[in-house]
């Protein structure tokens, strides 16, 4: 089946994609093959993950051709000075096997290495150099997507942050839709907690899914907002692919989004994060 598609400042981006984070090599030659032969068409990875180069022979013994894989990499914050971004980001491709990705981000806000402003231009430069197709921003808070927009030149189109029914995002959701970009949600599963939640394992037992589908339908039953999902267990694969054949009724929505709790926040590296209105 074809993965439906959020639309974003120019963009298509394949509403649900295959996260590798803490993801060794070995496990992404297993397991990326067998998400792109079940249908992902989003792949994410990121300079920190040290797996660029396994996702780029995965995508290749995969079988199905570059241009029909929408590829993500993240280039890290102590790396965000020109010459240096310049140069990781050659590294990334080489490692990737693929002279452009479709999504670069930055992927943490931290001014250390380059002011802002900076970061924003070295992005945009290598969107005109045609190394990346679209640019975009992970961990921003609405003061940070405001002033990224207003550096950029050409669209951002993502912001890549946490998203699951225990963390309020509607603040960061609702600037994200008055700026035209969309969001990327990582973190679906809260780690694992989703997984033993009453509210949660009523409405699957509703609705014929699992719990894990529910989470991730109801990530992207919010509009403009793409899903990724990682396992490195074969047998989820199909799983989490499986969330296009239902839909989360208003109600049921409403009930999941009401889960969410002060504290909840779970990617909050200190040297890294930025100070988020809701905490
Ligand atoms: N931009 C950022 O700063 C940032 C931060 C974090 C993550 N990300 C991206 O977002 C992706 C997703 O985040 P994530 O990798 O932390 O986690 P996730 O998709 O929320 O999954 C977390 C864990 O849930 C388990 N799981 C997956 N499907 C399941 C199922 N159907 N039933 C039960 N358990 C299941 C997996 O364990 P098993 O592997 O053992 O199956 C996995 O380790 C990452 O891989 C990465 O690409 C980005």
């Amino acid at each position: 089946m074809t993965v439906p598609l959020v639309t974003a400042n120019g963009a298509a981006i394949p509403a649900i994609g295959f996260g590798t984070f803490r993801m060794p090599k070995v496990e992404v030659q297993k397991v990326v093959p067998e998400a792109i032969t079940t249908g992902f068409r989003h792949i994410d990875t990121a300079q920190f993950y040290d797996n660029e180069d396994a996702v780029g022979q995965a995508i290749i013994n995969s079988g199905v051709a570059r241009k029909d894989i929408f590829l993500t990499t993240k280039i890290r914050p102590d790396r965000f000075a020109n010459d240096v971004f310049v140069a990781s980001l050659h590294q990334s491709l080489k490692d990737l096997k693929t002279d452009y990705v479709d999504l670069l981000l930055l992927h943490w806000p931290v001014f250390s290495d380059a002011p802002l402003e900076a970061q924003i231009a070295t992005l945009n430069a290598m969107r005109a150099a045609g190394l990346v197709r679209h640019i975009g921003v992970s961990n921003y808070t609405v003061d940070l997507m405001r002033k990224a927009m207003a550096f950029s030149d050409a669209p951002i189109i993502t912001n890549q942050i946490e998203f699951h029914p225990y963390l309020k995002q509607d603040i960061v959701y609702a600037e994200a839709r008055k700026l035209g970009l969309s969001l990327t949600g990582y973190f679906a599963m809260a780690n694992g907690q989703v997984h033993e939640d009453e509210v949660l394992k009523t409405i699957a037992a509703k609705t014929g899914k699992t719990v894990a589908q529910v989470v991730l339908r109801w990530v992207i039953q919010h509009e403009g907002v793409a899903v990724l999902s990682k396992t490195a267990t074969v047998s989820r694969v199909r799983e989490n692919f499986d969330i296009f054949d239902f839909e989360l009724s208003a109600a049921d929505m409403a009930a999941i989004s009401a889960l969410a709790r002060t504290g909840a926040r779970m990617a909050k590296p200190e040297a890294y994060a930025p100070q988020w209105a809701n905490d």
